[in-house]
């Protein structure tokens, strides 16, 4: 029998009650690990570790914009499974999609203290119980290809992308000293409740749009695709691999359309 990928592995998944996160928690509790759902949704946070079960699985608020709460959350870990392994750092908003002419500095500074700051004080308290338990562990964050390219987000979200890979290869190179790694994964669109919100359209609508625009045709992004990148960053098959940003995009970021059309 194959040894599970994550087993015996303790996670924290940021934004873990919807979406990505959802799915990373499932992925993660199949593979072996327990885990620990950080969000800010408490209903669907109870619900998700209830219908899992609650021996595997733990539901903590967090707002990652609090430190204070990230902090309590990695020492609500450590009480209840003695470890900690892997940070999924995944909770992210997507921000107004309006113009740099009508900007709105406020929803801007909203915008980064969920994607780059709350990040940060993940990788802060994460890094400081894996440095002082001289544990090699496994950091990821979840970016987005709207932080290597420009036009397929608001400008608030994909700044604050491009920063938070950053932010990523940064924290890498004091890190590794430690053994520790640290990782973005950058995915295309996945239909979530947080891109139907930001691109106001239904399911079905917003799934048959992205599928209309993506490169790799005949398959559709899910967030189970994105579990499946964060298991492999998590666990100790990719164990030489750090300050990587993992493109989930089927080729979407490195291709130009436009130029095609130059033909008559
Ligand atoms: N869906 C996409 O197309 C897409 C593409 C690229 C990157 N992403 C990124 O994936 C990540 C997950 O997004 P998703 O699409 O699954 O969205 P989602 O809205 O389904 O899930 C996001 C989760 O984060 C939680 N959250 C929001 N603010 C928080 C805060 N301050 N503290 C703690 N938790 C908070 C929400 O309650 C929610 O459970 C985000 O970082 C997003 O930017 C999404």
């Amino acid at each position: 029998m194959s040894k599970l990928r994550l087993e015996g592995k303790v996670a924290i998944v940021t934004g873990g009650a919807s979406g990505i996160g959802e799915d990373a928690v499932k992925t993660f509790v199949e593979n072996g690990a327990f885990v620990v759902i950080a969000d800010i949704n408490d209903e669907l946070g109870h619900q998700l570790a209830t219908s899992i079960g609650l021996d595997k699985v733990s539901y903590h608020h967090c707002d990652v914009r609090d430190e204070k709460q990230v902090e309590q959350t990695v020492s609500f870990t450590l009480e209840k499974y003695g470890t900690l392994d892997i940070m999924f750092s995944n909770a992210g908003i997507a921000g107004p999609m309006s113009s740099i002419l009508e900007f709105d500095l406020n929803e801007f500074d909203n915008t980064m203290a969920v994607n780059v700051r709350g990040v940060a004080a993940t990788i802060k308290h994460a890094a400081r119980v894996m440095v002082d338990r001289k544990i090699r562990g496994s950091i990821i964050c979840t970016a987005s290809v709207a932080g290597s390219v420009g036009g397929c987000s608001g400008h608030d979200y994909s700044t604050s992308k491009h920063g938070l890979i950053g932010l990523v290869r940064s924290t890498c190179s004091e890190l590794g000293a430690y053994g520790i790694r640290v990782n973005s994964i950058s995915p295309y669109l996945v239909v979530t409740p947080l891109a139907c919100r930001a691109l106001g359209m239904e399911l079905g609508e917003l799934e048959a749009n992205g599928n209309n625009i993506a490169n790799l045709k005949g398959v559709t992004l899910k967030g189970k695709h994105i579990a499946e990148a964060a298991l492999f960053l998590a666990s100790d098959e990719s164990a030489y691999i750090s300050g990587h940003n993992l493109v989930v995009d089927g080729g979407f970021s490195v291709i130009n359309t436009a130029f095609p059309n130059i033909k008559k």
